[in-house]
C-alpha cells in the first residue's frame, strides 16, 4: 500500500505532504508516514527546515474518528507529533481549509504556523464528547494562555486564521494561493534561529493571576455544558496546564481523555457525528444524479414560519419572493424578519450591511404571479388539507415546469398534495422547525412520486442554508410528530392519574430536555387548533384557553410567567387538572420519576421501531438525528434510538409491558435477535 505521506525536497527545505482523501485524517498510515518523514529530515544534513502541508480540501482536519474504540496501532499521535517538536530544524505547518482536533494538535507540535486567510482552526473534541488527547490541552494554553485557550478548548468552535494569528496560534498569515512558497520562504528564515517549543512556554500564569478564571467561565457556560462530561474535563486539563510539568499535565490530559473515551456520552456523540452525515444520504438515490439549479425561492405565507425559512434562504444569499394575501399581513411579516436580523446585529453576529444585503434579496408580493420563475416554492400557509390542495393548485397553474413545489406541513399526506398537481414528481415536504430561522433540523418528506433529482437537490440545499437534513417517508407526523405523540399521550395520562405536570416537566429537564411538554405547550401557545368557544370544555387544554391561560404570550399556560419569564406551577391548573381526573373518575396515585421516565420515553422508542419497520426512516440513527436537532432530545445519549440500544432494548420492552403499553413486534424482534436497530 503506499503511503498517504511523501516528501519533496526544495532546496534545503523538506515538504511534507499528506493525501489522504477526504479530510486527511490522522489514520494509522498518515501517522507513520509523518514520522518517518520527520526522520528523514532529521537524518540528512543537507536539510535545514520541514514544512508540512496536506493536498486536497484540507490540512489534518482530526484523528481517524473510524479508529476510535478498536485496538490502537502505532506510532500513536502524541509520539509522532513529540518527534515533530523534538527537531532542532524549524518546522513549520502550513495550513489550509481546518486543522481540526489532532489536526490543530499536530500545527502545535510545529515551531511555527502560517495559514492562509480562509483556513480555520480549532479543537471541536468535546463535539465527540472527548478533550485533544494530543496534548493540545497543554501545549495550547503554554502558547496563548489559558484564557485564550479556554473556549477553544471548551467551546470547540474554529476560529479564523485571523483571530489565531490574533491570540498567538498562527505566526504569519500567507497568500491564498501560494501556501507552500510561503510556507518555505517562512521556513528558511528560521533557519539558524533556536527552535520555540510549545511545551517549554511558561506554565500559563492567567490561572496563578486570577484564580477564579476557570470557575467563572464555567459558570459563564453552565447553560450550554448542562449534562455534558466533556467541557469540564476540557476545564481540568486546562487549568492543569497550569499548575503542572508538561510532562505531569500530559499524563493528567491522557487519564481525562482515556475515561471520556470509554463512556457512553462519547459513544453517544460519535454515533451521532456520522448519523448526521448518513441521514444526507438517501440509499436508492443515486450519488450523481442531476441537481436542479436553485437561483430563486418563493415563500407562501409571511407568517411565523415563512418568515423564518425565508431567512434561511436570504441569509445565504438566495433570493426570496415571499406571498401574503393581504399588504398588512405582507408588512407585517417583512417588519418583523427586518426586526430580527436587526436584534442579530445588534448582539454583534451580523454588520448593518449584512442585514441590509439580506433584506435586499426580498421580494414582497400579493401576486402568484410573481412566483412563476422561481426554482423552488416553499408553501407555509394553514395546515388545512384543504388550503394546501388550493395552494398547490394555483401553483401548478403559474410556477415554470421543472421547478420544486415543497409543503412545510408537518402531518398532512404529502402524496394527496402532490394529487392536486399535474406534477406530483416535483412536490416534496420540506417541513422546518419553529423557529426556523434557528433551528437546525429538515424533516424531508418523500412523496409517492417524488423524484430523485427534487430529493438529491433539497438534500444538497439543506447544507446551503446550514440545516440538518433527514428523510421521512409520508405517515401522520412523519418521524418527529409522530413519535412526540406517544409522548404526548402519556404525558396527558401521567397527569390525570396524580402525577403534577411540573414533575413530568422535571423528569424530562433531568434527562438533558431543555424543557419539558407541558413547558413547550406554554411557549408554542395553548391556544394553537382551539374552536374559540369557551363554553365547550372537552379536555384540560381547553380548559385553560376558556380562562384566558393560553400561554407564556399571555403570562400564564400551565404555569404562571413573571416579568422575566420565570415559571411557577398554578393552584389554579392544578384544581382544573384535579377536576378533569374526578370528573373521569381517574383514580390518584403517587407516580415515581422512574415511572414518569418510562412512560414518557419508552412508547417513543417504540413508535420509531414501528416507523422503521414500515420503511418511514431509512435508518434508526435519522431518527436520533430528528429528534436532537428538532426536540432538543440530549445530544449526549445519542438520540432515542441509540439510547434505548444503550440502556437495552430488552429494558424497553420490559418497561412497556409493566405499564400496560403496547410493544411492537418489530421492538420484540429487535430486543430478542441483535438488541440492535441497525
Ligand atoms: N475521521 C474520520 N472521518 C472523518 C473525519 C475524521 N476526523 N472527519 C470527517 N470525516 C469523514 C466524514 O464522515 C465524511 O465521510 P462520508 O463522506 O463517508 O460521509 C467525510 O469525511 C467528509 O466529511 P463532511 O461531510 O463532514 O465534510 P465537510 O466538508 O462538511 O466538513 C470537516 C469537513 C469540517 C472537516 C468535518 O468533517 C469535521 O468537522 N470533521 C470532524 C473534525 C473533528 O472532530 N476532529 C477531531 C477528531 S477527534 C481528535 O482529533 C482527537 C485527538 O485530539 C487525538
Amino acid at each position: 500500500m503506499t503511503s498517504p505521506i511523501r516528501t519533496e525536497r526544495h532546496d534545503n527545505v523538506l515538504v511534507v505532504i499528506s493525501d489522504n482523501p477526504p479530510v486527511n485524517a490522522l489514520g494509522q498510515a498518515v501517522r507513520a508516514g509523518l514520522k518517518d518523514a520527520i526522520e528523514e529530515a532529521m537524518s540528512d544534513d543537507a536539510i535545514e527546515a520541514v514544512v508540512i502541508r496536506c493536498d486536497g480540501r484540507t490540512f489534518f482536519a482530526g484523528a481517524d474518528i473510524t479508529e476510535f474504540g478498536k485496538p490502537p496501532v502505532g506510532p500513536n499521535l502524541p509520539e509522532t507529533l513529540d518527534a515533530m517538536e523534538a527537531s532542532d530544524k524549524p518546522v513549520v505547518a502550513a495550513i489550509h481549509g481546518t486543522a481540526l482536533g489532532g489536526g490543530c494538535e499536530v500545527a502545535l507540535a510545529c515551531h511555527y504556523r502560517v495559514a492562509v486567510p480562509s483556513a480555520k482552526l480549532g479543537l471541536p473534541e468535546v463535539k465527540l464528547g472527548l478533550i485533544p488527547g494530543a496534548a493540545g490541552t497543554q501545549r495550547l494554553p503554554r502558547l496563548v494562555g489559558a484564557e485564550a485557550a479556554l473556549p477553544l478548548v471548551v467551546g470547540g468552535n474554529p476560529i479564523s486564521a485571523k483571530k489565531a494569528q490574533g491570540i498567538g496560534l498562527v505566526d504569519e498569515i500567507v497568500g491564498e494561493d501560494s501556501l507552500e512558497a510561503d510556507a518555505i520562504a517562512f521556513a528558511k528564515s528560521k533557519i539558524g534561529q533556536p527552535v520555540p517549543r510549545a511545551l517549554e512556554g511558561t506554565a500559563n500564569e492567567d490561572g496563578v493571576r486570577d484564580p477564579d478564571l476557570f470557575d467563572r467561565f464555567r459558570a459563564s457556560q453552565a447553560r450550554k455544558i448542562r449534562g455534558f462530561d466533556a467541557p469540564n474535563a476540557a476545564i481540568e486539563a486546562v487549568k492543569a496546564a497550569g499548575t503542572m510539568s508538561y510532562a505531569e499535565g500530559v499524563k493528567k490530559e491522557r487519564e481525562l481523555f482515556t475515561e471520556l473515551m470509554s463512556g457512553t456520552q462519547s459513544a453517544a456523540m460519535r454515533h451521532y457525528f456520522f448519523a448526521e452525515r448518513a441521514a444526507n444520504k438517501i440509499d436508492d438515490v443515486p450519488k450523481d444524479t442531476p441537481l436542479i439549479p436553485v437561483k430563486k425561492v418563493g415563500v407562501i405565507g409571511a407568517g411565523t414560519m415563512g418568515g423564518g425559512i425565508s431567512m434561511n434562504f436570504l441569509s445565504a444569499g438566495i433570493p426570496v419572493t415571499i406571498l401574503e394575501m393581504s399588504q398588512d399581513a405582507l408588512d407585517r411579516g417583512t417588519g418583523t424578519m427586518r426586526k430580527n436580523y436587526e436584534n442579530t446585529a445588534k448582539k454583534g453576529r451580523m454588520t448593518a450591511d449584512q442585514v441590509e444585503q439580506a433584506m435586499g434579496l426580498l421580494t414582497p408580493t400579493l401576486s402568484y404571479d410573481d412566483l412563476a420563475d422561481c426554482d423552488l416554492v416553499i408553501e407555509a400557509v394553514y395546515e388545512s388539507m384543504d388550503v394546501k390542495k388550493e395552494v398547490f393548485g394555483k401553483l401548478d397553474e403559474v410556477v415554470k415546469q421543472g421547478a420544486i413545489l415543497a409543503s412545510n406541513t408537518s402531518y398532512l399526506d404529502v402524496n394527496e398534495i402532490a394529487a392536486a398537481t399535474q406534477r406530483p414528481g416535483y412536490v416534496v415536504g420540506m417541513h422546518f422547525f419553529s423557529p426556523a430561522n434557528i433551528m437546525k433540523l429538515l424533516e424531508v418528506v418523500r412523496g409517492e412520486k417524488t423524484r430523485d433529482d427534487v430529493l438529491a437537490t433539497v438534500m444538497k440545499l439543506s447544507k446551503t442554508i446550514g440545516k440538518v437534513a433527514a428523510v421521512s417517508g409520508v405517515c401522520p407526523g412523519f418521524i418527529g410528530n409522530r413519535m412526540l405523540s406517544k409522548r404526548q399521550e402519556q404525558a396527558n395520562a401521567l397527569i390525570m392519574e396524580g402525577a403534577n405536570y411540573w414533575e413530568v416537566d422535571e423528569v424530562l429537564l433531568d434527562f438533558g430536555f431543555p424543557m419539558g411538554p407541558f413547558q413547550m405547550g406554554d411557549l408554542a401557545g395553548i391556544d394553537i387548533g382551539w374552536h374559540r368557544d369557551p363554553s365547550k370544555v372537552t379536555t384540560v387544554r381547553e380548559a385553560l384557553c376558556a380562562v384566558g391561560r393560553f400561554g407564556q404570550k399571555a403570562g400564564k399556560g400551565f404555569y404562571d410567567y413573571d416579568e422575566a419569564r420565570q415559571r411557577t406551577p398554578s393552584d389554579e391548573v392544578k384544581q382544573i387538572i384535579a377536576d378533569f381526573a374526578a370528573k373521569e373518575g381517574k383514580e390518584q396515585r403517587e407516580i415515581s420519576k422512574d415511572e414518569i421516565r418510562e412512560r414518557l420515553l419508552y412508547p417513543m422508542v417504540n413508535e420509531g421501531a414501528k416507523i422503521l419497520e414500515e420503511g418511514m426512516a431509512q435508518r434508526a440513527s435519522d431518527i436520533d438525528v430528528v429528534w436532537i436537532n428538532g426536540y432538543g432530545w440530549p445530544l449526549y445519549t445519542g438520540g432515542p434510538m441509540f439510547w434505548a440500544q444503550t440502556i437495552g432494548l430488552h429494558t424497553v420492552v420490559e418497561g412497556l409491558d409493566k405499564h400496560g403499553l403496547p410493544v411492537s413486534n418489530y421492538m420484540c424482534e429487535r430486543a430478542a435477535g441483535s438488541g440492535k436497530f441497525d
